[in-house]
Order: C-alpha cells, then structure tokens, then sequence
C-alpha cells in the first residue's frame, strides 16, 4: 500500500509540478505514493460556488470559510479510511505553523498517509483549525500567496525520501541535515573551467583523502554558514578526526581571510 496524500486546494493543477516531472513525477507513476486533490468549491451549495467571505471584526482581504473546508477533508477522511490508511493526520500549512526541519519530515513519514490543507486569502476560519486540523506546519518566515507550494515543498521532502524513489538508496541518507551537516562542494566536467580547477583531492583517485577532503568542507561550510546547525553537534558528539579537519578549516580559512586584509 503506497502513502496517500490528499490535499484540499482551490487549484489542484498546481500539483501537477510535483506529479509530472523529476524525481516525484517518476515516483508518482510508479505509485510509489498516491496524490489526490479535493477542491472545497465542489463542496458548497451555492450557485456561485463561493468558498471565502470578509473577516468579523473588518480588516483587508477574506477568509476561508469552514463549511466546504471541512466537508472536503470529511471526504478526503472516508477516502483513506475505505484505502486502509490507518495512519494519518490532517495538516493546515500556514506561517503560523511549526517550522518544518528534517526532524518533522521523518517524523510525518511513519504515517501512512496525511490529509494537507492549503489556505488561500488571509486565512482560513480558526474554528475548522480547532475542529480538524492535528499539525500547523510553516515552511519558513516569510508569507506565501497560498499554501499550495508549501504542501509540495513538503509533500517533495517526504517522496524523496520514500524507498526505490532516488536511483541510489544511499542519496537521502547522505542529504544534509541527516547529520546536521551542511553538503559538501560539487563538481563535474570540464576539469579546469575558466581558468578554475576543481580541487586537486577530488582527481587523486583516492577515496580516504576524496572523503575527508568532503567531510572537512561540509564541517567547515556548517561552521560558516549555519552556526545555529553546528551548534547541535557538540564537542562532544564530533569524533577526533572531525575535529581535526574543522581546524584545519578553520586555519586555512584564517590565513585566506588575513590575505585579502
Ligand atoms: N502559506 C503562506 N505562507 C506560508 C508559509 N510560509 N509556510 C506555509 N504555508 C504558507
């Protein structure tokens, strides 16, 4: 039985970015996962189809109301239940929401399948929140003009990591964050590019200095660029041969920086 995803949107083409191209279209005719949208408009009784309407209280824009909200995720409920989902929960993407990392990622991927609301307008009525919605999830601090892109981003993160989705099993595991680490530079093809040369480690041939000279630029980017990730690999937790390519980072990115003084 492949995980299920049922997603409430006012534009269900939108999906097609994920189930027709890449790394997720393939996955999807495979049917490795299963995508299903549900459009709250087909839920209303109204001749005009009409799915917001201005907030109590005044103020710009619309809201969502919960009548079709809640019908459609009602339906998209008895949909998993008659596929055997046992496993599943009802997420509302929205800046409001628990920023999503890794850790969530993994964690929603136990299930076997989620029900995904995307918002559009100003919001959506908080008491559908109150009455259907597990998991508020935001993908970053910034305001989206729907949540449709941010339940691919999720969506995206999840399939990836599905068994037979990458070509080699070993890639999820090695993407970045899996150890809290930063991925390391990469290069292919022409060997010298516009006068640069790809560094002399990666055309020895030999995998302990390829691998090292790797984890010493994923340590020493971590350090750079993300202080907050690094921060989560203690003292402690770093082996002695880490440690020891962080200094050498460390001191070589000194010696280049007091260079360019
Ligand atoms: N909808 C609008 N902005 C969003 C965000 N940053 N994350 C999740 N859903 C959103």
């Amino acid at each position: 039985m492949s995980f299920e995803f049922d997603v409430i949107t006012l534009f269900p083409e939108m999906f097609d970015a994920i189930t027709k191209y890449g790394v997720t279209g393939r996955a999807w005719e495979r049917q490795i996962y299963g995508l299903h949208t549900w459009n709250p408009r087909d839920f209303t009784n109204n001749n005009h189809r009409t799915v917001d309407d201005r907030p109590y209280g005044g103020g710009p824009g619309m809201v969502m109301m919960a009548g079709p909200l809640e019908e459609a995720i009602v339906a998209a409920r008895t949909k998993q239940i008659t596929y055997g989902i046992d496993k599943t929960k009802v997420i509302y993407l929205s800046p409001q929401g628990q920023l999503l990392d890794h850790k969530m990622v993994v964690e929603l991927s136990q299930l076997s399948g989620l029900i995904i609301l995307s918002g559009r307008y100003e919001g959506v009525d908080e008491r559908l929140i109150t009455r259907q919605i597990d998991e508020e999830i935001s993908i970053g601090d910034y305001v989206l003009s729907g949540g449709e892109l941010a339940a691919m981003v999720l969506i995206d993160s999840m399939v990836r990591r599905m068994p037979n989705v990458l070509g080699d099993p070993e890639s999820a595991n090695q993407d970045s964050f899996v150890s809290n680490l930063l991925d390391y530079p990469h290069y292919t093809r022409p060997e010298v590019y516009q006068g640069d040369s790809v560094p002399e480690e990666l055309v020895s041939g030999d995998h302990v200095k390829i691998n090292r000279w790797r984890l010493q630029q994923a340590l020493g980017r971590t350090w750079l660029r993300r202080p907050d990730l690094f921060a989560l690999r203690t003292e402690c937790k770093m082996t002695i041969e880490e440690k020891e390519l962080l200094r050498e980072f460390k001191e070589t990115y000194e010696t280049k920086q007091n260079d360019v003084k």
